[in-house]
């Protein structure tokens, strides 16, 4: 095989047709889910105004300080990009929620999305710079309930896809926004004298962003934290009764979950609940899934106060936990004919059964070359086509068609004018892959 000239940038891949079958059966599962709990779905521009995600995720986050993707348009200065491709959807959906007034709406707003998004990540396995996630927001109202039910809809989707077995919840509350700066200034001074033990990217965390010194995985820093300050000490009374009805809720719904206190999570946004779908067997690093509680997003992007909730879980990573669990997902690729012909006539008659057959609902390829009718089997048999179809120059003049069931490798020759019936009956209706376009009240929109 010759060397490609060129292949995927890094930290891409090409989602191939084997992968598009997982793709699918996880779409299908998540707007199954969402519909069943209200959600609508909502696509928001791949990129936005960097600015978004700047004071959205935070300046200091390393989703932002580290991994964005500028974009600049022809017209913009190349030495400050205006855009960024969208490493999340949360700062998005809560810029589209504002821009189109939608808290007019009846509250909370609930959306999903799914779709690509982009962090300029050192590519390894589960990290990848281009990556699928879907997305669930809730926004305009607050109560512990919807917490819960929002864990609960992710709940279900991983359950649905058979990976929740492999999965823990780890659940915390990270209190307002006033209890992390009082946090941020006690860890600042705890570390007074002990900077220079810190690794360097810690010591300037400690700077830019404390908190994030409570999930670091550098050892020093880690020993260093035995004696620090901690988020429980800070936490108002109003955000641990909330966390308490949180978990009192999950337990109402028999949500399994660990209480993990030194849950932070990467992005600024948070406040109070936070979570994530942890890998039972690597734990922190490819979590399958986050989120938590947002209450002052909305209001730094610009909109009126109104809280909001949410989380994303990655497809890649979903789809690598179903292969190792040996899910199976459906195959709606599978070739049912396969129409072989020789000759002039044979082929012209073959066009329009082909034709027939696809309008029927049948999967069905044709060789329309001019192969030996040899070769052509041996094509189907590599297609792996359940039946084949084989109209040679005697079959055209006696008005037959041989059809050969592959699998059990025996042939019968029927009427051509028989054909479909036949086909029809022998694959079972049921399997057909008719589709209509139907409108609201059921019915055929064709059929006025
Ligand atoms: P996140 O934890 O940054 O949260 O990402 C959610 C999920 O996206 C991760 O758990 C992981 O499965 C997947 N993911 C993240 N980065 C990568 C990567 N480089 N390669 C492959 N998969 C990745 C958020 O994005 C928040 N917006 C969730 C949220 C929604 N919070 C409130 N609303």
């Amino acid at each position: 095989m010759s060397q490609p000239l060129f292949r995927t940038p890094k930290g891409t891949h090409d989602c191939l047709p084997e992968d598009q079958q997982y793709m699918t059966y996880i779409k299908k599962a998540v707007r199954h889910r969402g519909r069943q709990a209200g959600y609508k779905r909502i696509d928001t521009p791949m990129y936005e105004n960097r600015a978004i995600f700047e004071r959205g995720i935070g300046a200091h986050t390393d989703i932002v300080e580290k991994e964005l993707f500028l974009v600049s348009s022809k017209q913009s200065d190349d030495d400050a990009p205006a855009f960024a491709l969208r490493p999340e959807f949360t700062a998005g959906i809560c810029r589209a929620y504002i821009e189109h007034g939608m808290q007019q709406l009846p509250q909370p707003v609930e959306f999903y999305a799914i779709g690509q998004c982009f962090r300029h990540d050192r590519p390894q396995k589960g990290r990848y710079r281009q990556f699928h996630q879907f997305d669930f927001e809730v926004i305009g109202l607050k109560d512990p309930s919807l917490d819960a039910q929002l864990i609960q809809v992710l709940t279900k989707i991983l359950d649905d896809l058979k990976i929740l077995p492999r999965l823990t919840l780890q659940i915390n509350n990270i209190g307002t926004s006033e209890s992390r700066r009082a946090l941020a200034q006690a860890l600042q001074d705890y570390f007074i004298g002990k900077e220079r033990h810190l690794p360097e990217l810690d010591r300037a965390r400690l700077k830019s962003n404390p908190m994030r010194l409570l999930d670091s995985k550098e050892e020093d820093t880690r020993v260093l934290l035995k004696n620090a300050p901690t988020l429980a000490q800070f936490i108002d009374d109003e955000s641990k009764q909330y966390h308490a009805t949180v978990l009192e809720y999950l337990e109402m719904l028999e949500i399994p979950y660990v209480e993990n206190p030194l849950l932070v999570r990467g992005l600024d946004y948070y406040n109070q609940t936070v979570f994530e779908f942890w890998d039972q067997s690597t734990g922190a690093q490819n979590a399958v899934g986050g989120g938590g509680r947002y209450d002052s997003l909305i209001e730094l992007l610009g909109g009126s106060p109104t809280p909001g909730l949410g989380a994303a879980c990655g497809i890649e990573r979903i789809i690598w936990h179903m292969k190792e669990a040996g899910v199976q997902v459906p195959n709606k690729d599978q070739v049912d004919i396969f129409v072989a012909q020789l000759g002039p006539e044979a082929k012209k008659t073959c066009l329009k059964l082909i034709t027939d057959l696809r309008e029927m609902g049948i999967h069905t390829l044709g060789a329309l070359g001019e192969a030996s009718l040899k070769s052509q089997m041996r094509l189907a048999d590599k297609f792996q086509s359940r039946y084949t179809l084989l109209l040679g120059k005697m079959e055209v003049k006696n008005g037959t068609i041989i059809i050969r069931d592959m699998a059990a490798g025996k042939q019968k020759e029927i009427k051509f004018k028989d054909i479909l019936p036949t086909i029809k009956k022998m694959l079972g209706e049921q399997n057909l892959d008719a589709y209509t376009l139907k409108d609201q009240l059921g019915k055929e929109v064709d059929e006025d």
